[in-house]
């Protein structure tokens, strides 16, 4: 790709906007805002898993010099707002917030905020904390003895599958399992609090700042407006930063009683029970065809970890029960409580476990049947989602396949299990798998203004948690404007901007980016009214920072904003989804989680990818290399196509390292996560990748949104793991259905 600085545009590979300011270091996250007279703070966390709080003794810890505080839950003792769970409709990670009581939930649950004039004060503080713990059994693993599944409220169910399995000439009936995983952020997670005249000022890293800012106004019962929350970079969030975590309440609470600016940076291990996780699941999956290949039976069961301070359930089934067509479809889900902290949005979070089972499965019926994995795939391609029988918005799930397979060389390969070898006797694998993502909308504001030089700043609360947001929103209005791409500005990131929706379920660009060219096409009309009031804008067009008039005559901007009082044209819009009521438009953009989609009125829109993957084995010590892989994706229109591959790719990588590596290892004696830190928490690095090749079809969806945008971002993790397990079958014949896959599950 040419690097493109000129000219900004729709599908223009333009680098991104924020990339000077990361390498240079000048990119301020939030632990890097300077607040005057601020004291750090450092946690203590519990080291039993469940039971109580039977002794603390706080004084040592305060007679460390420059000791401002030790928030106990003696000390706390406040009662905050009724503010409940994000997936109850609230904005907390959890409803559970620590130092509320002397119980203890989970192992690393917070016990102690320690605050200081200095961060070695606080810390040295934070060890001398001394608590003993009335100690209970418990269970941080979803397979310990004596637990009880809780079956969900509802299902799916097409046809009769049961009987449709019953009946069939083939089957395949195999259970899946995938481990508890953590998102570990490069950036660790962060609260920088500071109260002036009632008013909360919070730097965080975000990927909800409106919500984060309706969430603290309730905790702390002040109007909304009193509430700014601030995060312009975010080091990568994954989920993880999606709501509000415990620990930034309780550093705005510590910030009021002291009266004085109070900053957290929760150290990496911390991290992983002060912020969320990816619970683990379990999936039966039945499936059953004729001999010919077509479907007759789709059944996946699915059972997930969850918590028992807060339900959690994260089913893929709205997404595998659209993947193929079956006259026969029964979908139900399941949870199991544990005593962990909450378990929450990471990357995909349905899709990825759920797929890794589903699409093992269709490679399983494919060497059951001896049909070729992709052509079974194509087969079953359904010409309407086979559950509501609505039409889809766009799917070229099949040319994705073509493609993949003609890019990957998949007619090379020899399907009888290790058969093919190299010529120092590694075995080579070469597995696909299918990958979609629900094509969700939220409703979002934005504000573009144009000065009489051509420049151009989109206003918009949504944020760039590393994927590229600042580089498209700024491109959306560059193409509608006529303007180059190096006169636009994008500010985001603060919820002093016009509303912007949460960046989680890969719904910025097409929501946010539907904001910023109605707001722009605004201006545009604003500017073509005002250079020549009653000719037909029809036929007025806007290039290199001229209108052209429909007699083919051109007016340069300047001309035109400049003769303007205050000497730009400036425009708000409110952008909602299709399907979406006023009244949940209007809770949306107030802070509170409002999707539309996947499923509308007319269409059902999914964003659909074909991936594949070549690996290679040792032949005695059974190491596992990922050599290629190549994802073939139809996303719907691609506004960059750099920053979008770059999003693709990273969700690949992520999910060979889920396939290979990643892990949360639960000690199950003490009911902790084992491996809290990122020497032993294992996830891919560069010489664990190989070749990634990622193309996008050029796809027109004319529903989902007037820039024709669908999920980019999460789309790419989900084949990948199946991908790679049926590439590690195909090496060497043996089936792995659980992730990681290790060398020793191949002896
Ligand atoms: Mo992502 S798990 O939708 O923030």
């Amino acid at each position: 790709m040419d690097i493109n600085m000129g000219n900004g545009g729709i599908g223009v590979p333009v680098v991104r906007r924020d990339a000077m300011a990361k390498v240079l270091g000048v990119a301020q996250y939030a632990a890097d805002f300077p607040h005057e007279n601020t004291a750090y703070a450092a946690l203590t966390l519990s080291k039993v898993a469940r039971g109580r709080i039977s002794r603390l003794d706080t004084a040592a810890a305060e007679a460390v010099a420059g000791v401002r505080m030790v928030l106990t839950h003696r000390s706390l003792n406040e009662s905050l707002g009724d503010e409940t769970f994000v997936m109850k409709g609230g904005h907390m990670q959890s409803s559970f917030l620590p130092l509320t009581s002397d119980e203890i939930h989970y192992a690393g649950q917070i016990v102690s905020l320690t605050i200081a004039d200095t961060l070695e004060a606080a810390e040295e503080a934070a060890r001398l904390v001394a608590i003993d713990y009335a100690r209970e059994a418990a269970s941080a693993s979803m397979d310990d003895a004596g637990l009880t599944e809780e079956p969900a409220d509802s299902g799916i169910d097409v046809g009769d599958a049961e009987a449709a399995f019953a009946a069939a000439e083939v089957k395949v009936d195999a259970t899946y399992v995938t481990p508890a995983q953590h998102h570990n952020p490069i950036e660790l997670y962060a609260a920088s609090a500071a109260w002036q005249d009632g008013k909360l000022l919070i730097n965080l890293p975000s990927q909800w700042v409106m919500g984060t800012r309706a969430g603290l106004a309730k905790v702390f019962g002040i109007p909304i407006e009193d509430v700014h929350v601030e995060s312009p970079y975010v080091g990568g969030a994954f989920g993880a930063k999606a709501s509000i975590l415990p620990h930034v309440v309780l550093v705005a609470m510590a910030a009021r009683r002291l009266g004085r600016p109070v900053k957290l940076v929760v150290p990496r291990e911390a991290g992983f029970t002060v912020g969320s996780f990816r619970p683990a699941a379990r999936s039966r999956v039945r499936l059953a065809a004729t001999r010919q290949g077509k479907l007759t039976a789709v059944m996946h069961d699915e059972v997930g970890q969850s918590a028992v301070i807060d339900h959690v359930a994260f089913a893929g089934m709205e997404a595998t029960s659209k993947m193929y067509a079956s006259p026969n479809i029964r979908m139900r889900a399941a949870t199991v409580a544990t005593d962990v902290n909450s378990p929450g949005f990471m990357r995909a979070p349905a899709e990825a476990p759920s797929f890794f089972g589903f699409e093992s499965a269709m490679d399983e019926l494919a060497v059951a049947l001896g049909i070729d994995p992709v052509e079974l795939r194509i087969m079953n391609e359904p010409a309407r989602d086979p559950v509501s029988g609505l039409p889809w918005s766009s799917r070229l799930l099949v040319e994705c396949y073509r493609r993949g397979a003609a890019l990957f060389g998949w007619s090379d390969r020899n399907p009888k299990p290790g058969s093919m070898v190299a010529a120092d006797g590694t075995l080579i694998g070469y597995g696909c798998a299918t990958a979609t993502y629900p094509s969700a909308m939220a409703p979002s504001s934005a504000r573009v203004r144009l000065s009489a030089d051509g420049s151009c700043v989109v206003y918009c609360a949504a944020h760039d948690v590393g994927t590229g947001a600042y580089t498209v929103l700024g491109q959306v209005a560059a193409d509608v404007l006529g303007v180059p791409d190096e006169l636009v500005t994008v500010e985001m990131g603060h919820s002093r901007h016009p509303s912007g929706p949460v960046s989680g379920g890969s719904i910025t660009t097409g929501s946010a980016g539907s904001a910023v060219h109605m707001a722009a096409r605004a201006v545009r009309e604003r500017l073509f009214a005002t250079v020549a009031a009653g000719q037909d804008r029809s036929k007025m067009t806007l290039a290199d920072r001229h209108v052209v008039l429909p007699d083919g005559s051109r007016r340069a901007i300047s001309d035109i904003i400049g003769g303007l009082p205050g000497g730009v044209i400036e425009e708000h819009a409110d952008w909602k989804p299709t399907d979406m009521d006023d009244k949940t438009m209007q809770q949306g953009l107030a802070g509170g989680m409002a999707f539309a989609g996947p499923v509308g009125g007319t269409h059902v829109s999914f964003s659909f990818g074909a991936q594949f993957a070549e690996v290679r084995i040792d032949p005695l010590l059974r190491t596992i290399r990922v050599a290629r892989m190549v994802g073939v994706f139809a996303c719907g229109r691609i506004i960059n196509p750099r920053t979008a591959r770059s999003n693709l790719m990273g969700g690949m990588i992520w999910g060979a390292s889920s396939a290979l590596l990643e892990e949360s290892q639960i000690d199950r004696a003490r009911g902790r996560f084992a491996n809290t830190d990122l020497a032993s928490y294992h996830f891919a690095a560069n010489a664990d990748v190989g070749e990634v090749v990622v193309e996008m079809l050029d796809e027109h969806d004319s529903v989902v949104n007037a820039i024709g945008t669908k999920a980019v971002g999460e789309v790419g993790i989900v084949g990948m793991p199946a991908a790679i397990a049926n590439a590690v079958y195909h090496a060497t014949g043996v089936r792995v259905r659980k992730t990681p896959i290790l060398m020793e599950d191949l002896l």
